[in-house]
């Protein structure tokens, strides 16, 4: 073999990858142009007004965070599916897309009055506690989301699941006696169950300020009454 023969074969794969490498980065690059359209602050800003399903009050609050924390709880965490009382009021009538009655009408609508209030119901959880409901997290009479929690304890919520109203203690150890919402083990008591906190633990300290500027600025929700958990109940200022 000639060092010719030998080199075109290789010249050519050199070509065929660059050609490749080259039509690769083009294909790239098409998705990041809509990518930066669809993802800077400003679009998510925007984005997050055009989609917040109640009205906002930005009186003393930063507006592009609200913008960023809306577009984060309501076109990415899902905050609301977990965090309104069941899945066949999270929408309003006509507005959901889950449900056959009544029939669909073509336009996602959140139902406002369920809006973030808390109540869902994750069933028994462990042989004593009898219901693990999603809390309310609308501001309170004090204007701070989620029962008036500050942004400290709502970023230490976020990261570590710290349940700062201990609604489930652990059962006592010395006795081991299960009684009233008390946890036994496998679970931790002292910590939120369920609530994905062990994923957005993640999030940027931005993100999460966002999310509590968004939650501080939709409206007072009462919260649903459930025998079983009087903590979702909400003190709303007085219009
Ligand atoms: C998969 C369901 C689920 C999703 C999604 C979810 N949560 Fe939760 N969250 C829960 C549950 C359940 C609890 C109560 C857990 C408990 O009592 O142990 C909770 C509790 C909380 C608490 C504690 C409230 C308090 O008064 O101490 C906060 C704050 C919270 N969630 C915020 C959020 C935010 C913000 C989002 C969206 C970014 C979100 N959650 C998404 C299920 C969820």
């Amino acid at each position: 073999m000639t060092l010719k023969q030998c080199f075109t074969p290789v010249a050519g794969a050199v070509v065929v990858l660059a050609v490749t490498a080259l039509a690769g980065m083009m294909l790239l690059r098409s998705p990041q142009v809509h990518a930066d359209e669809g993802n800077n602050d400003d679009s998510r800003i925007q984005k997050g007004f055009a989609i917040a399903p109640v009205p906002l009050n930005l009186t003393e609050k930063n507006r592009d965070l609200v913008g960023i924390g809306s577009y984060i709880v309501n076109a990415q965490a899902d905050c609301n599916g977990c965090h309104s009382i069941d899945p066949s009021t999270e929408y309003s009538p006509g507005g959901s897309p889950f449900l056959r009655f009544p029939f669909f009408n073509g336009t996602k609508k959140v139902n406002p009055a369920t809006y973030l209030a808390g109540g869902a119901d994750f069933g028994p959880f462990g042989p004593t506690l009898p219901h693990l409901y999603t809390r309310n997290l609308t501001p309170d009479i004090t204007g701070r989301p989620e029962g008036g929690h500050t942004l400290p304890e709502f970023m230490q919520i976020m990261r570590h699941g710290t349940d700062y109203d201990g609604v489930h203690p652990n059962c006592p150890a010395t006795t081991g006696i299960p009684s009233g919402n008390c946890f036994t083990p496998p679970f931790n008591g002292a910590l939120l169950q369920v609530m994905p906190w062990p994923t957005f633990q993640d999030m940027s300290d931005r993100d999460l300020e966002a999310i509590y500027a968004y939650l501080s600025a939709i409206p007072c929700n009462p919260g649903p009454v459930i025998a079983n958990a009087p903590y979702l109940r909400n003190v709303c200022p007085v219009k």
